[in-house]
């Protein structure tokens, strides 16, 4: 293994089938924790480089490509993420909440046929393991409920119910100290007070994790 280098800040990630509210606990947490005096950077995958424009193309064509492929494209992107912005984030000591990461490739492209524990295994050579994984938790109806009457949403090939339970399932499997499983079919009130309680108790501790150089 090569030189360590340690990291300043904290990698905060919000997991969770579509429709469970992540990115509205994305911008509550970041507002909470710029309250307190902390700098937070919000981010989000599939990002909106290259590869994330590549994946939301085949959002409504997903049969055109294998989930190998598939699977090469989060990677390529995940990559490109890793490289130039959570890593510069962390070592400027910033707390970076992120919509999405490797998790949801280990169980969307876990859901379409692929290994999850693999996929979790080749993330984890070059992209820093989170601090925290808020996984936020709704019962299928209700993710599809919020995608399609209340932001008035078609659902897309990765949101379709069969998927959806496949997902949540593969989601359901994974076992890490980190993953902090929340029920978000709550209020946005009650589900960010108990973000709140796993997140706060993490910034005291002047987390110094360390991670592998890419
Ligand atoms: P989503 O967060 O829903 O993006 P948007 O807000 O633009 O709709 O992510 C898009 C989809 O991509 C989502 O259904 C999950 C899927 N996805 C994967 O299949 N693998 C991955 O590695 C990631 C990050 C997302």
């Amino acid at each position: 293994m090569g030189l360590e280098s340690r990291r300043a800040g904290l990698l905060i990630v919000f997991e969770g089938i579509d429709g469970t509210g992540k990115s509205t606990q994305v911008q509550m947490l970041a507002e909470a924790l710029r309250g307190l005096g902390r700098e937070v950077v919000t981010t989000f995958e599939p990002t909106d480089g290259p590869h994330g424009r590549r994946i939301r193309e085949l959002f409504t064509r997903r049969d055109t490509v294998s989930p190998e492929e598939e699977l090469a494209l989060f990677m390529a992107d995940r990559r490109q993420h890793v490289a130039e912005v959570i890593l510069p984030a962390l070592a400027a000591g910033q707390v970076v909440l992120s919509d999405r990461y490797y998790l949801s490739t280990a169980a969307y492209q876990g859901a379409a046929g692929l290994d999850a524990e693999r996929i979790i295994a080749e993330n984890e050579s070059f992209a820093p393991v989170p601090d925290c994984v808020l996984l936020l938790e709704v019962p299928i109806a209700v993710g599809r409920h919020r995608i399609e009457a209340l932001r008035g949403e078609v659902l897309n090939d990765f949101e379709k119910e069969e998927t959806l339970c496949r997902v949540a399932a593969v989601f359901n499997a994974i076992r890490r100290d980190y993953i902090k499983r929340i029920d978000a079919s709550r209020p946005l009130a009650a589900v960010h007070r108990s973000v709140l309680d796993q997140v706060l108790p993490l910034l005291g501790a002047g987390v110094t994790n360390e991670v592998r150089p890419c």
